[in-house]
């Protein structure tokens, strides 16, 4: 694939984040993205050109019926080398929430070529600091204008670069978690499974709850019985009681995170036992009183891995581990960081080097 470029002259390039650990997550945007476009019957017009607006009629079918998918990686930086993590992953679950959203795909040696040649532009805005990296934005989106609902037959493509620091800004401290049985995220069948825009829009409701309360994380339970723990907002759930960690299964109604599936292996790497089952609330509530959940983390590509301190169910808060991050936890935190940036071994393969 042919990829035209079109840069930014050197002295019009943007200022980069004295500090990017201060700047909120998802603010600032490196100086060129790459698009492309898709007219029906293959993608066309590859390009790297400056990061600005886009041009879509207002009667574009994503505006109105939410056909819109995207996914989020990370680049990060060692020394001159710049890493990504099981970026073949995000392009294969790009594809599978494309299928669901009946929108085309891209082949995955497609759209890593694509984010290769645009970090190769962009690599002096991979951060260098502990803790920074480089947010990547793929998104795909349905710009025919037509107000009949049906699968567009015209989308773009497109990837954006933002360098980040933490998610949270607790930054690697505990976070509360406010667990909702008045709304619900998705149900087996529906999207829940898929990276598609429309279920963040559908999350943001029940997310007022939890800010009223003074949470920031919402923890969904399951559509139909509102009895067992699906995933958080922004990341996947995992349970440590006593020696077994369990996290939910990927029963069709959650997005199989790709921190999760390396949350799993890292697990059984230690010798612990990481099990998919299901968890309902009361087991985690019994559990705190118990004394046998002794840690709970969520997991995801911009949160990494983060401790939850507190839960708030019906009315009621309850601490987790003091309020304090638990050992497994930590552990974690600190092995997925040292392997996504190159500084730990890396014995499963999961990095892939910008070259
Ligand atoms: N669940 C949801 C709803 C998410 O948005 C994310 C973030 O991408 C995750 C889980 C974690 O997935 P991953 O580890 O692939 O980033
Ligand atoms: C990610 O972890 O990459 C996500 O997509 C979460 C998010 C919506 C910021």
């Amino acid at each position: 694939m042919k990829i035209e470029v079109d840069l930014v002259p050197k002295d019009e390039r943007k200022e980069k984040p004295s500090n990017v650990l201060d700047v909120p997550f998802g603010t600032v945007f490196s100086d060129h993205m790459f698009s492309m476009r898709h007219d029906g019957e293959k993608w066309r017009d590859a390009r790297i050109h400056p990061y600005g607006p886009i041009s879509l009629s207002p009667a574009a079918l994503c505006l109105h019926y939410g056909q819109a998918i995207f996914e989020g990686m990370k680049a990060y930086r060692r020394g001159e080398r710049v890493l990504l993590f099981r970026p073949e992953m995000n392009f294969k679950r790009f594809n599978v929430s494309a299928d669901r959203m009946v929108m085309p795909n891209i082949e995955v040696e497609v759209a890593l070529h694509s984010l290769m040649e645009l970090l190769k532009l962009e690599s002096d805005w991979v951060p260098q600091v502990p803790g920074s990296s480089l947010y990547i934005r793929p998104t795909m989106i349905a710009t025919e204008p037509k107000l009949g609902v049906r699968p567009s037959q015209e989308y773009l493509y497109y990837v954006i670069l933002s360098p980040v620091g933490p998610y949270f800004k607790e930054g690697f401290s505990p976070v509360k978690i406010y667990v909702s049985d008045r709304y619900v995220r998705a149900v087996r069948g529906g999207t829940g499974a898929a990276k598609a825009s429309g279920n963040y829009a559908a999350s943001l409701l029940a997310g007022t709850d939890a800010t009223k309360v003074g949470y920031s994380q919402v923890l969904w339970l399951d559509a139909l019985e509102r009895k067992w723990i699906e995933e958080v907002g922004t990341m996947n759930l995992f349970v440590r009681f006593d020696d077994e960690v369990a996290t939910p299964p990927l029963s069709g109604s959650i997005l199989p995170g790709i921190t999760r599936d390396s949350v799993l292996t890292l697990i059984n790497d230690y010798g612990l036992t990481a099990k998919e089952r299901m968890i309902s609330i009361d087991e985690i509530i019994e559990g705190l009183s118990s004394g046998k959940v002794r840690e709970i983390f969520g997991c995801g590509t911009a949160a990494i891995i983060a401790p939850v301190g507190s839960l708030w169910y019906k009315d009621t808060a309850y601490e987790v581990s003091n309020g304090r991050t638990g050992e497994l936890t930590r552990r974690l935190f600190d092995d997925l960081v040292g392997i996504q940036s190159g500084e730990r071994e890396d014995p499963h393969d999961w990095i892939v080097q910008v070259e």
